[in-house]
């Protein structure tokens, strides 16, 4: 079943939230998921050693380039979804993760440095494309953003866009009261109490629509791959 990595080799970018949330969205609409945590913060793998747990998430760490390559494909037999989070450095370790994805999804916020980290992330994928000799889909993701845009965030979509680039049309807002603080609690962000958490519902239809984006995207290459596979038979 489909392996998902969060890889941009630049720090702070919404990696860790967003493989988080999305955990979180895929075991809450019933998937058996499972996050590998690679990221040396071990922020999801933290979470979980405070007692964090909701059902049908499991969290294993590790940061050894050639562990992670077996918990992976282990996993992936077991799971619905295996979610790879990555820490935001170029690495052996990163390149092990892509080589084993199914899908790659790279988060930037809307910076010109966010935009060119994740830049150098597709080119990373797509040499990593090159080695293994098969498509590894990817797509960029917003992250932290806001309602309202500014003129030069607009501009840096916009040349993102233009590049060619893939990207969600969902994006993760920036939410302190909720994202920001989903590795404080235990609950997971579908139990926390909405008379507690400010905006808490607008946080979980968001991480939703962003799992469900996922889940149709892996439906949508799973039929194309399908339909190449009847083609050549
Ligand atoms: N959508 C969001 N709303 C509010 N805060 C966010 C959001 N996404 C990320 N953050 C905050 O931004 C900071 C960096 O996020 P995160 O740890 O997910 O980035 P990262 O890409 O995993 O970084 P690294 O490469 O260092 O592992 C954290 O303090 C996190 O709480
Ligand atoms: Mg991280």
């Amino acid at each position: 079943m489909p392996v998902i990595s969060f890889s941009t080799p630049k720090g702070g970018v919404g990696k860790s939230t967003a493989a988080m949330l999305l955990g979180q969205a895929l075991a809450h609409r019933g998937a058996k998921t499972f996050i590998v945590d690679t990221d040396k913060n071990h922020s999801i793998a933290g979470w979980s050693a405070r007692g964090g747990s909701m059902p049908n998430l499991q969290i294993k760490a590790t940061q050894d380039a050639e562990e992670v390559v077996d918990i992976i494909e282990a996993e992936r037999e077991q799971n619905a979804f295996t979610i790879v989070d990555v820490e935001g450095i170029k690495s052996m370790l990163m390149s092990n993760v892509i080589i084993c994805s199914d899908f790659v999804i790279m988060p930037m916020r809307e910076t010109f440095l966010d935009a060119k980290a994740a830049k150098d992330a597709a080119k990373l994928t797509l040499s990593q494309r090159k080695v293994a000799r098969r498509d590894i889909p990817f797509r960029l993701l917003l992250s932290q953003t806001g309602a309202i845009k500014s003129r030069e965030q607009k501009d840096i979509i916009k040349e993102v866009r233009d590049s060619g680039l893939p990207m969600f049309k969902t994006e993760l807002a920036l939410r302190t009261g909720s994202f920001a603080a989903i590795f404080s609690h235990t609950d997971s962000l579908f139990s926390l109490d909405p008379k507690e958490i400010r905006g808490l519902k607008s946080a979980q239809d968001n991480a939703m629509a962003f799992a469900d984006e996922v889940i149709a995207w892996a439906r949508q290459v799973r039929a194309a791959e399908a339909g190449d596979n009847r083609n050549a038979a």
